[in-house]
């Protein structure tokens, strides 16, 4: 047994810190995460979700039997360019349906993953061929959407990077991907507490271990000198993460896919929501030698996800005047015209703490109890609960949309947009930040209005990205004609 599972198995919600800040696990170098080789003819990639075994506690304690793409989690970081045809094929061997979803990315309705809105499930053994064509270059990510709070939880998660025509200069990429796991002392998965009501109720899965590019500690070897670009992403099922760097200056490049100018980030910057992504460049400004950690603030604790590992001498020369660069821009409306707009309003009820008196299921009126423990609905947006038959709003196609969420919840919710990036226009506290994004936080009271031009024709989901409030009843959608 790993010391560092003393006293953090279960179904307690709080992740190991011991596993981190105990200094007695050595992590081992590791590079980038696996890359598959892209096929010459055919599918660019063949992708098979499969069950295989990964070291997610510290080395020498026991393996978990996982699901993941080829085997692994996360998958296998993919590469696409922008703008030129795209093909995954997808060949189920799981023991169940599945489906694969792009998360972020901006392509026809008819590829995006969605069991029964948008393709059938792929049964055990069969396939399905994702072609599309990203327009926007940036940092995406894959993942099933076939019962989603427990394939994803199981490591069905991988990055999708769509390349810039023209890169920015940096030395090297680096992709880095957050999850949090509950495993039990055996080091298996939890798999009794899927979709837990008292979870969907609460905060959603929250896992006793993190792990960073499917390791408990992973250690990044860098060299002095060195600009690097990262691209953090977060798949884990509800943990909110904030990430920090101590002793370097990370550079925001881009939110969720989408550049922006270059920025320094202020402590709230660099929060990801299960979700979301941040492109940062950042130079590798310490000694050879050193060791910097690379931390996760969970807002309870402070853990030590991994380090910066400078290698010793050996040192990258920068010229000092070395600005860093702005990624080029994608082609999404510079604004939206909002004269024009359709409003919408979603409002968020329920969940613990706040439960709603009733609300509308498959159609019919329930109490809130009832639809509680009989149908595990727990969350309500504009008071029905789940997915309804109809879609919440109709847009024509070029329409702006303006949409003000409405948190009357006691919990943050990471609101996904499928097959569009929204830009903040208004917000009831704070400061507005007018980023594109496609899946926005939302804390508890908070009332955040987004606008976007519905240009994508088709069924698009929005739901929360816990995946457990989006099974317990956060999840609608909207038809762009
Ligand atoms: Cu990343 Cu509908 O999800
Ligand atoms: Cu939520």
């Amino acid at each position: 047994m790993s010391p560092a599972m003393n006293g953090s198995c279960g179904n307690r919600p709080k992740l190991s810190r011991r596993a981190f800040l105990g200094g007695a696990a050595s992590g081992t170098i590791i590079g980038l995460l696996p890359q598959t080789a892209a096929l010459a003819k055919g599918p660019d990639y063949v992708l098979e979700p499969k069950a295989g075994r990964a070291q997610l506690l510290d080395p020498g304690a026991p393996k978990t039997a996982i699901w993941g793409y080829e085997g692994l989690t996360p998958g296998p970081v993919l590469r696409a360019r922008q703008g030129e045809p795209f093909r995954v094929r997808l060949r189920n061997r799981l023991t169940e349906p599945t489906t694969i979803h792009w998360h972020g990315m901006r392509i026809d309705n008819a590829m995006d993953g969605v069991p029964d809105l948008t393709q059938a499930p792929v049964p055990p053994g069969g396939t399905f061929d994702y072609r599309f064509t990203p327009q926007d270059a940036g940092t995406f990510w894959y993942h099933s959407h076939y019962r989603g709070y427990e394939q994803v939880a199981r490591g069905l998660n991988g990055v999708l990077i769509v390349e810039e025509k023209v890169p920015p200069a940096v030395d090297r990429d680096v992709v880095l991907v957050f999850d949090d796991w509950r495993l039990k002392e055996s080091g298996e998965i939890d798999s009794g507490s899927f979709g837990a009501i008292g979870d969907r109720a609460h905060a959603g899965r929250l896992g006793n271990i993190l792990t960073l590019n499917g390791a408990p500690l992973h250690d990044l070897a860098v060299r002095s000198g060195e600009r690097l670009r990262l691209r953090l992403v977060n798949v884990a099922n509800a943990r909110v993460l904030a990430i920090g760097f101590p002793g370097h200056r990370p550079m925001v490049a881009a939110f969720d896919g989408q550049p922006i100018a270059p920025f320094e980030p202020g402590r709230d910057d660099l929060v990801l929501a299960p979700g979301q992504r941040i492109d940062l460049i950042m130079d590798m400004t310490a000694a050879p030698g050193r060791k910097t950690p690379i931390e996760v603030d969970t807002g309870r604790e402070k853990l030590v996800a991994g380090n910066l590992v400078y290698q010793t001498g050996s040192r990258v020369r920068r010229p000092a005047d070395d600005a860093i660069p702005a990624l080029p821009a994608n082609p999404l409306a510079a604004g939206v015209d909002l004269a024009a707009a359709m409003d919408v309003d979603i409002v968020m009820t329920g969940g613990a703490m706040s439960f709603f008196e009733q609300a509308v299921y498959k159609g019919k009126n329930f109490l809130a109890r009832q639809l509680a423990q009989e149908h595990g609905q727990v969350w309500a947006l504009n008071g029905v609960a789940g997915m309804p038959k109809e879609p919440l709003f109709k847009a024509a196609r070029g329409r702006a949309v303006r949409v003000r969420l409405v948190n009357d919840t006691r919990w943050p919710h990471g609101m996904h947009f499928h097959g569009h990036h929204v830009r903040e226009i208004a917000r009831n506290r704070g400061v507005v930040r007018p980023h594109w994004r496609d899946t926005v936080l939302i804390q508890p009271g908070e009332e955040i209005t987004v606008a976007f031009l519905a240009d994508n024709p088709g069924k698009w989901l929005i739901h929360c990205h816990m995946l457990e409030h989006q099974l317990g009843g956060m999840i609608t959608w909207f038809a762009v004609a």
